[in-house]
């Protein structure tokens, strides 16, 4: 509606006195609207990770982060390895560096791990400022996230035993420098009762027999348990590095009109006027942090509910309500009345819309392939059919012309910010 205001306002016929207009284009308080979208400030505190800012433990992350040993068997082959190979699969595999932590590398937007994962491989850059990590929101906390990820049967489908042992013999001395309980030097193979830690095991799946990890007392369980939490943490610290900021559109908000062009200009208009973007996506990282059915047509087997599947995720050993969060309290409090209800269904969080040009291809299941693509779905008001739940009231055909398009397309070109350092992007990973 915004859009009608400003043509109101050479009418004089908006509010009682008109807004003086900013750099040409913007009323002030179309400006200050505009000012809710950076910079981009610090990420929020996270007081159930005591590590989530400290440097040594971002860097023990890293290292993590880019470590391969304690992955398992390929189910495909790809451009890692042939099938049953094991130790091919890092995080840096999927999240690449040098490519603002996307899936660069396997042939289309799912993603080749040990299997084909059954979504889009999101950034990682900025990725903390979310609430809740993964496209449904499976995640209240980012540690959570790794700590669960090294089992995960798609991604790097390895063992929380294995990846204990991977940690006792190349990075004992680091875990040991940050962490206050040692690592058990029964963890070591030639340890004498190196059976009470088995190299590879992880909780069975609901109704199979017991695995290895069942045979493990209960204290020698919650040993592995911490090394993951603490491994997680690390890992968690590391991502709130990877920020990017001082986008085309940062300096302009700042105080340089050339920054962007004047197409970028015109589709920012256009995206807090006519297209009504920012209904859905507010703040520095242009997300509300909630879920929504926009009706991206599924191109996942079987169909993929979102929210809804994600929501029951989130009751983990690892979430920040639990045994290993430093803060239970506040972790208890963010996940209180988490209900998996049917209106859920097909609920996707708002994507931020930072660095782009840097992630195609967009959304969940990343079936739009260029930007231009995502503005002539959001024009036609999203999906008809072939997605769960009921479509968003405000997904409605918008009418923009072939150029107000264009126009879009150079505004959402103008939010990519400057890549994480080398340092940071180096595989930092034990030889
Ligand atoms: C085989 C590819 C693959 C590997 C390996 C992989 N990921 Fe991911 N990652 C994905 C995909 C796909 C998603 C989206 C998952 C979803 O939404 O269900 C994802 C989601 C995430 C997210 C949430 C992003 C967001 O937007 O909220 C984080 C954080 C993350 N991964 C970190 C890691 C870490 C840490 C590791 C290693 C322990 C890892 N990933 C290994 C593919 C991979
Ligand atoms: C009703 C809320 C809503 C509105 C309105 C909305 N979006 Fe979105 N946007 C979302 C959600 C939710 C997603 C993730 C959808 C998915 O992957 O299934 C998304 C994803 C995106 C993506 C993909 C980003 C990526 O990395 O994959 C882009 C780009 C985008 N939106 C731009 C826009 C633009 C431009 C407009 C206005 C024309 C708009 N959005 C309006 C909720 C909304």
């Amino acid at each position: 509606m915004r859009g009608w205001c400003v043509l109101a306002i050479a009418l004089a016929a908006c509010g009682d006195e008109p807004d003086a207009l900013v750099d040409g284009m913007f009323t002030d308080a179309e400006w200050a609207q505009i000012q809710t979208f950076t910079p981009i400030g610090e990420p929020p505190p996270n007081p159930t990770n005591r590590y989530a800012d400290d440097e040594r433990a971002a860097r023990f992350g890293q290292r993590l982060f880019n470590e391969k040993r304690y992955s398992g068997p390929l189910a495909v082959a790809s451009d890692l390895g042939e099938v049953g190979e094991t130790g091919k699969i890092a995080c840096a595999s999927c999240h690449r560096p040098n490519a603002f932590f996307t899936d660069t590398r396997s042939d289309n937007a799912k993603s080749f791990g040990a299997a084909r994962t059954r979504r889009n491989a999101p950034s990682l850059v900025n990725v903390v400022f979310y609430e809740w990590g993964n496209w449904g929101g499976a995640h209240d906390q980012f540690w959570k996230q790794a700590a669960n990820s090294p089992e995960t049967s798609d991604n790097t489908a390895g063992t929380r035993l294995a990846f204990a042992h991977v940690v006792y013999d190349h990075y004992r001395d680091a875990y040991n420098e940050l962490f206050p309980i040692p690592l058990d030097p029964a963890l070591d193979s030639h340890a004498p009762d190196a059976a009470r830690f088995p190299r590879s095991g992880k909780p069975k799946p609901n109704g199979a027999p017991d695995g290895p990890w069942e045979s493990m007392t209960p204290e020698d369980r919650e040993i592995v348990n911490t090394i993951m939490a603490n491994c997680g943490k690390s890992i968690e610290a590391y991502e709130r590095r990877l920020i990017s900021r001082n986008a085309p559109f940062d300096r302009y908000v700042a105080g340089d009109p050339t920054a962007i062009t004047a197409a970028a200009k015109r589709g920012l208009a256009l995206f807090i006027g006519k297209a009504a973007c920012d209904e859905c996506h507010t703040g520095p990282t242009f997300t509300d942090q909630a879920f929504h059915v926009t009706g991206v047509v599924q191109t996942i087997d079987p169909i993929d509910n979102g929210r809804y599947d994600d929501i029951v995720r989130v009751d983990n050993t690892f979430n920040g309500a639990g045994p290993y969060s430093d803060d239970p309290v506040a972790g208890a409090a963010k996940i209180a009345n988490l209900v998996q209800t049917e209106d859920l269904k097909g609920r996707f969080r708002t994507k931020s819309l930072r660095h782009l040009t840097e992630t195609a291809p967009y959304f969940h299941d990343g079936s739009a392939a260029t930007l231009d693509d995502v503005v002539r779905f959001y024009n036609q008001g999203g999906g008809e059919a072939g997605f769960a739940g009921v479509k968003d009231p405000r997904m409605v055909p918008i009418g923009l012309s072939e150029s107000e398009i264009a126009d879009l397309v150079a505004f959402l070109e103008s939010l990519t910010g400057e890549p994480v350092t080398a340092e940071l992007a180096r595989d930092t990973s034990a030889p």
